[in-house]
């Protein structure tokens, strides 16, 4: 592995101010385990408070406008993510892209607008059961990066990607240890034909369906550097054992 495992805690729409706690029980968690780094992608309104209360964790986005400002009344920039203490976001969630309508393209201009404005980025791909079924997994993931893929020259060092099956998300649904080896293999692949040697560099997180008692075997397999969790990540108990998982999984 190529950096610390990075675990990545996706709220979604949930938590209000109440949920403040249990990010500051995060945060202590984390900082007992340095092999780790850990993140947490509340709503906007929490991140702020989330951001001021903590060195231990990385805050951030689940999403961003390309443009800096303007008339789009409801969205938010990757510049004020950033200016509001951010560290990263997240964008391309299959959820934005099935919801939203976002295409790749939109996803690629987030993604460069979220480097320009100083975050990391957390580029989400990810098959539909349908697509895996007849055995087009790898080549929709594979366009997917083609068409979402920040292109920025100094992207590789600060993008991670994360392969999240749709069929896996909230289902407790998970592929084999072999299905994600070689899905993580093929993104390897692909990404060094978009960086170059550069490439290599692109960390690649699992997403969909983690939680304590399955973290440890996706975070062992090859090339699995990290995951991004949704429902297990809204409790500090749930969450931290998979940070803990994360600390054990290190090579
Ligand atoms: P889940 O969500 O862990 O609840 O499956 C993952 C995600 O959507 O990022």
């Amino acid at each position: 592995m190529p950096h610390r495992p990075f675990i990545v805690g996706n709220w979604k729409m949930n938590g209000t101010r109440a949920q403040l706690a249990e990010a500051r029980a995060i945060e202590r968690g984390a900082a007992r385990h340095a092999g780790v780094r850990v993140g947490v992608a509340p709503p906007f309104t929490l991140i702020a408070a989330m951001a001021e209360d903590g060195q231990a964790i990385v805050v951030g986005g689940q999403d961003c406008h390309a443009e800096e400002r303007g008339a789009f009344t409801g969205d938010v920039s990757a510049v004020m993510l950033k200016d509001a203490g951010a560290g990263f976001t997240i964008v391309g969630h299959s959820e934005r892209r099935a919801m939203h309508g976002e295409s790749d393209a939109a996803v690629k201009a987030k993604a460069e607008a979220a480097l320009a404005a100083g975050l990391e980025v957390i580029v989400c791909v990810g098959e539909t059961e349908a697509q895996r079924d007849s055995g087009q997994a790898e080549a929709v993931v594979s366009a997917q990066l083609d068409g979402s893929m920040p292109r920025d020259e100094s992207a590789a060092g600060r993008v991670t990607v994360a392969y999240e099956p749709v069929w896996a998300i909230g289902t407790g649904r998970v592929p084999s240890a072999a299905d994600v080896a070689a899905m993580h293999a093929a993104i390897r692949g692909r990404l060094g034909v978009i960086y170059g040697e550069d490439g290599a560099a692109v960390r690649i997180l699992y997403g969909g369906s983690v939680n304590a008692g399955n973290a440890a075997e996706l975070l062992a397999v090859t090339d699995v550097g990290g995951a991004l969790v949704g429902g297990a990540s809204l409790t500090a108990d749930s969450f931290l054992s998979i940070v803990s998982a994360a600390g054990t999984s290190e090579e």
